[in-house]
């Protein structure tokens, strides 16, 4: 199942907001489409999200005719919009600097030369979406035993990336290594991209896979149901502060408790080597209806006052490895993370 894919000049992408009722695929043609699809989680997932902004940074130089020194600002102020979008996630900022360096090399050339240029450099950043998560796969398969029973929270899946996922695409690996007895998928209140699209994606594939409610989590830890939890990351600070799904932290918390592994799926690009510490992160603060509402259906006083952080920060200190593409990388982080990232310290 396709995530994105570029066709004709646009964007195709699987509309997340119909799943699991509907597979239904959205054009996206403009910026402000792009933008909107992001923000609406119609696309999400970190991954998925900067390659979608990187294929909206084409169809910006797609749809400009004029003389090109206009078309830098156009490319600033399309960088800025879509940027603007989610501030959590830094795969997203890591796309469109990197669809922005490959424009710079190329700004003084023709319009043709230059659309053919982000063309590929978006394209490329696509594919190797892909053959990263396969990676992460692999090397966290590596920290799994025979028969574990993993508990994961959102979506870090196929659905979240280009295909094959982090969190999920350890999942997958392992599985087809006969190292899977079981995934509870936590349903991750409040948008339920667990219930709704962990859930489906699991069931597709004939991975075991049984729903919680989130707060069911500490239960079956205690009663020795869970073997790791391993969750998806937003942006991981220099230290190994990770940012994640609201009740990532919570489930560290109590994996700690009770001595159970926690691991963190990531690509490279969601280090954000800058960023010193978690506490740093800008946490994106959502519509409080999406709180109040389930569906189509208020379940609270439609006034209620209500907070509605996306992601919480997991202290690195909880974590007990990180699984990228590069490898298997331990504490102390700040060391681990700067080496990996070819940053002297
Ligand atoms: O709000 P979402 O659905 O975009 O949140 C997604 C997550 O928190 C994922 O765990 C994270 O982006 C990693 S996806 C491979």
């Amino acid at each position: 199942m396709k995530t994105i894919e570029w066709q004709n000049d646009k964007i195709l992408i699987l509309d997340q907001t119909r799943l699991p009722g509907q597979v239904e695929y959205v054009t996206l043609s403009s910026v402000d489409e792009v933008a909107h699809a992001i923000k609406s989680l119609q696309v999400r997932g970190a991954p998925l999200i900067g390659v979608v902004a990187a294929w909206g940074l084409v169809l910006a130089v797609m749809s400009y005719s004029g003389p090109s020194a206009e078309l830098a600002e156009i490319m600033n102020a399309a960088r800025q919009q879509l940027t603007a979008t989610r501030p959590t996630a830094v795969n997203l900022q890591w796309a469109v600097s990197r669809m922005m360096e490959a424009y710079d090399q190329v700004q003084d050339l023709d319009l043709s030369s230059i659309r053919h240029r982000l063309t590929e450099e978006a394209r490329a950043m696509q594919e190797e979406d892909l053959s990263t998560n396969r990676l992460i796969g692999e090397w966290g398969a590596r920290l799994l035993h025979p028969d574990t029973k993993v508990l994961t929270i959102c979506n870090a899946g196929a659905l979240a990336t280009c295909g094959h996922g982090t969190a999920l695409g350890i999942v997958r690996s392992a599985f087809a290594q006969g190292k899977i007895q079981k995934v509870w998928v936590s349903e991750t209140r409040p948008v339920l991209q667990g219930a709704r699209l962990t859930a489906w994606e699991l069931s597709r594939d004939e991975i075991p896979a049984t729903l919680i409610t989130d707060n069911m989590a500490g239960f079956l830890m205690q009663r020795g149901e869970v073997d790791a939890v391993i969750t998806g990351a937003d942006r991981i600070a220099a230290n190994g502060d990770t940012a994640n799904k609201i009740g990532t932290y919570s489930l560290a918390v109590l994996a700690r408790y009770h001595d159970i592994p926690f691991y963190v799926a990531a690509p490279v690009s969601s280090i954000d080597i800058s960023m010193e510490e978690g506490s740093l992160i800008p946490i994106e603060e959502r519509d409080p209806d999406e709180v109040r509402i389930i569906g189509e259906c208020c379940i609270t006083s439609v006034d209620i006052p209500v907070v509605n952080p996306a992601f919480d920060v997991t202290p690195s200190h909880l974590i007990t490895a990180i699984v990228t593409e590069k490898g298997i990388v331990r504490g102390p982080y700040l060391e681990t993370l700067a080496e990996i990232n070819n940053v002297k310290r």
